[in-house]
């Protein structure tokens, strides 16, 4: 059983959270994952002097993690496109397995990406995009594999969930947004979160491992919190209701209906208690029933435990040389093949 080598590219707030937590717990992750997992190159567009690495060899030349042929596993923490894009897919050509927290990425460019991946004989894994430290995608393609699943709906943004939870209490929405920024728990671009984006990527890519459909981001109706006003709020808890931003997905005769907007969920309901940065995220399947899954939905370490956990499978596969077994994302032949909303 061989030692795997990991090569983090991207030292912001996941970045940083991923190193601190392999590092912490290194001996009991390798317990589970069977192997030790090894950090042996790091790449961060910026310096960061104020972290100890030890003696990993660090570069801001991010494409250095991409091209050092030890690394087995390249973890993707950098964000946005364009760059992300072309590194992945160079990661892949060099026959390098992907761990990514990009939902931006996996949403809009991830059907490109799966099929060089597959071509190539490696694994992209991206439990880390949607819904933060909660093993959501996991919980789909695994705990729920033997259900149809009908429909997926959740609070998946813990930017705007914590916006609209300090809203009610009375605070003001850009001084509660600064603040999310300064907790790491906002995009680089914060409209991402405000306007909806944010979850509709994580949406997109919770609809193609719930139905099996590829991922078409451009198909759902996107609507965000900026609207939202303190006079909205208070109306909605007068009424018994409270407002939450939710992202659904639901199998239709005709499709698949995506759809990110505010919505007026019952205040006895649990979903209207998730509150702050937590995610929740609700998925219906015809053997089990309605399942909830809950948990941190942004932040270093939170979401560090989910880019972890794919580290751990990736490693456990690629230890004894069957990363074949780890099927990312496999089409369901008899899947709705068109979304409309
Ligand atoms: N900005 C995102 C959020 C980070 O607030 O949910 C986690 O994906």
């Amino acid at each position: 059983m061989k030692d795997v080598n990991v090569g983090i590219c991207g030292l912001g707030t996941v970045g940083s959270g991923t190193f601190n937590v392999l590092t912490r717990n290194a001996r009991l992750i390798a317990g589970r994952a069977g192997c030790s997992i090894n950090i042996i190159r790091i790449a961060s567009r910026r310096p960061r002097d104020d972290m100890d690495l030890g003696d990993i060899p660090f570069t801001t030349d991010i494409f250095d993690v991409v091209n050092d042929p030890s690394v087995d596993i390249v973890v993707e923490l950098i964000g946005g496109y364009d760059t992300a894009k072309e590194l992945v897919l160079a990661a892949i050509r060099n026959g390098k397995h992907v761990v990514t927290a990009n939902k931006a990425l996996i949403a809009v460019h991830g059907n490109e990406i799966f099929d060089a991946a597959q071509k190539a004989g490696v694994v992209v894994a991206y439990e880390a995009g949607v819904a933060g430290g909660i093993p959501v995608i996991k919980a789909i393609r695994e705990g729920m594999a033997a259900n149809r699943i009908d429909w997926i709906a959740g609070i998946i943004n813990g930017t705007g969930n914590y916006i609209l939870t300090e809203m009610r209490a009375g605070r003001e929405f850009a001084e509660v947004l600064k603040e999310a920024q300064e907790l790491g728990y906002a995009e680089a671009d914060p409209t991402f979160d405000v306007e909806g984006i944010d979850a509709a990527h994580k949406l997109t890519i919770l609809a193609s491992a719930g139905f099996g459909v590829p991922l078409q981001f451009e198909k759902g109706f996107t609507e965000g919190i900026s609207k939202i006003t303190p006079y909205d709020i208070a109306h909605a808890e007068l009424l018994g209701y409270r407002i939450k931003h939710l992202g659904i997905a639901r199998r239709r005769e005709d499709g698949i209906e995506l759809r990110v907007h505010p919505t007026l969920i019952p205040q006895s309901h649990l979903i209207a208690k998730v509150d702050g940065v937590l995610n929740a995220v609700l998925v219906d399947g015809d053997a089990v029933g309605q399942t909830m899954y809950y948990g941190p939905g942004a932040g270093d370490e939170a979401t560090a435990s989910a880019v972890i956990a794919d580290i751990v499978d990736v490693a456990r596969a690629v230890s004894i040389g069957s990363e074949q077994r780890i099927p990312y994302l496999g089409f369901e032949p008899e899947a709705v093949e068109d979304l409309s909303v």
